[in-house]
């Protein structure tokens, strides 16, 4: 395969609390006839556009990922690597970014694409726009417009705000950066900035840094809660 410097890592680090009293964490669900995780590797693995593909799991996950993979998609199983996610999101991503220093030919233009396990019906397109996106601004985040009118309380009582609809979007992933900087300002964070940055693409604004924007879509949803399923099992039947 040809160098393209662009590293991907699909985010299964987390246990999906919202899903439920699960035995296993969402990822790893079955979605049709394969578990919701393989959908995405497989997504990053159709795609030329990665030099690495690496899954972070659950660190008790290990093993059984890696034997998921062997089962449901064994021309890519010896592309992907399966490495330990961490306690946070944060934690994750800081984990991929090792991962790739320590074991690939990283340098000032390498890009990662970071991506949710769980939005299993991400599109090439948007997968190509962001490795694109982040090579222009160093940073990119994809979006789809705000569809209800978007209210802020700060006292959970009454409205404070009605920003604006026009101006709104709602986050999906990918979030792709320029690796270096990411790295940068991921350990350039105080404990109290940790605590309240749980999206890279918020660090770099935080920082003053420009995060451009790539048209997601509603298709690319986030299954996070038990009805989600149910839209999954439809958009995969579609
Ligand atoms: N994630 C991760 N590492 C963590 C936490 C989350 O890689 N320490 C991943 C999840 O596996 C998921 C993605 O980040 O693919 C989006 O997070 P979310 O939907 O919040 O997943 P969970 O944290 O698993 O869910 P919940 O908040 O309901 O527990």
């Amino acid at each position: 395969m040809t160098k393209t410097n662009a590293f991907a890592a699909i985010l299964a680090g987390g246990s999906g609390t919202r899903m439920g009293n699960m035995e296993k964490p969402k990822q790893f669900l079955m979605l049709g006839e394969k578990p919701i995780l393989i959908h995405t590797v497989e997504k990053f693995c159709i795609s030329n556009c990665f030099d690495a593909v690496v899954v972070l799991c659950p660190e008790t996950w290990l093993r059984q990922t890696q034997d998921l993979l062997k089962k449901h998609c064994p021309a890519f199983a010896d592309k992907v690597v399966v490495t330990a996610g961490g306690v946070t999101r944060n934690d994750t991503v800081m984990n991929a970014i090792e991962y790739f220093e320590q074991n690939c030919e990283v340098d000032a233009e390498s890009i990662i694409v970071t991506h949710d396990a769980v939005r299993p019906f991400v599109s090439q397109r948007i997968i190509e726009e962001n490795i694109v996106a982040a090579r222009a601004h160093g940073a990119c985040d994809t979006v789809i417009p705000a569809t209800d009118t978007i209210v802020e309380s700060r006292n959970a009582e009454t409205i404070s705000a009605i920003p604006d609809r026009r101006n709104l979007y709602q986050g999906q992933t990918p979030q792709s950066f320029n690796l270096n900087k990411l790295k940068e300002l991921m350990e350039s964070l105080t404990e109290e900035e940790k605590g309240i940055l749980t999206d890279a693409c918020k660090i770099f604004v935080l920082r003053g840094q420009d995060v451009a924007l790539v048209r997601g879509d509603s298709s690319n949803m986030k299954i996070t809660y038990p009805q989600d399923m149910r839209l999954a099992q439809a958009l995969l039947g579609e």
